[in-house]
């Protein structure tokens, strides 16, 4: 796919009328092509938008720096969470869609809260698999009744409870109309994962295209 916006990219159009097109965003360490099998998965026939991360941990494309796990350095999340705004604003003009719910893991998901909290415009919703607050004090941020989904793991040894309770918590008070579970499980997706956000998503079959 050419790069007019900058990001490495797969784009999959549509095959099926009247689904929100997913934005998928990878952990650390993958690329656009990892999340494909996933969104193909949980809502089949949606158009799907795979940008890769820009900034590299040694070798693992990542969508924006830490100086270390789980400290995230933020003057570059801010603006890489910009740049991802603008990225998905080009490919909505370049490929005819909708604004799309973002499907993240990890990193992905963590940029996807971010973008929630500073551009939530750029997204009609999110899931976010194994999320964490992206910013130690929130920016104020108007949700209105944006759906959000967060899945975390209860033995996830990345991401503290409190933690992911603390980013539900402050995407409720944004207005935001937000599903948290705590699964049994760690870091990486399980199962159950899949079948809740499989489920999540096609109580939303009807977004406008
Ligand atoms: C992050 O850096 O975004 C989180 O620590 C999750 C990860 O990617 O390991």
């Amino acid at each position: 796919m050419g790069e007019p916006t900058g990001f490495i990219h797969r784009f999959e159009p549509a095959t099926a009328p009247g689904l929100s097109p997913l934005l998928l965003l990878h952990g650390t360490g993958g690329d656009e092509n990892d999340l494909l099998p996933l969104g193909r998965a949980v809502l089949p026939g949606a158009a799907l938008l795979s940008p890769r991360g820009r900034v590299l941990e040694g070798s693992m494309p990542r969508f924006f720096r830490r100086l270390s796990e789980g400290v995230f350095d933020e003057a570059d999340l801010t603006r890489r969470t910009h740049e991802l705004a603008d990225f998905i604003a080009e490919a909505r003009t370049r490929y005819g869609l909708p604004a799309p719910m973002a499907l993240g893991f990890s990193n992905g998901a963590n940029i996807a809260a971010a973008l929630l909290l500073l551009r939530p415009e750029a997204l009609a919703g999110a899931v976010l698999l194994r999320a964490m607050a992206p910013f130690a004090k929130a920016p104020e941020a108007r949700l209105s009744g944006k759906p959000v989904l967060l899945l975390s793991g209860r033995l996830d040894p990345i991401i503290p409870a409190d933690n992911a309770a603390g980013l539900a918590a402050t995407l409720e008070r944004a207005g935001a109309d937000v599903e948290h579970h705590v699964l049994p499980a760690g870091h990486g997706l399980s199962q159950a994962d899949i079948g809740l956000v499989e489920k999540w998503l096609q109580g939303r079959r009807v977004q406008a295209v």
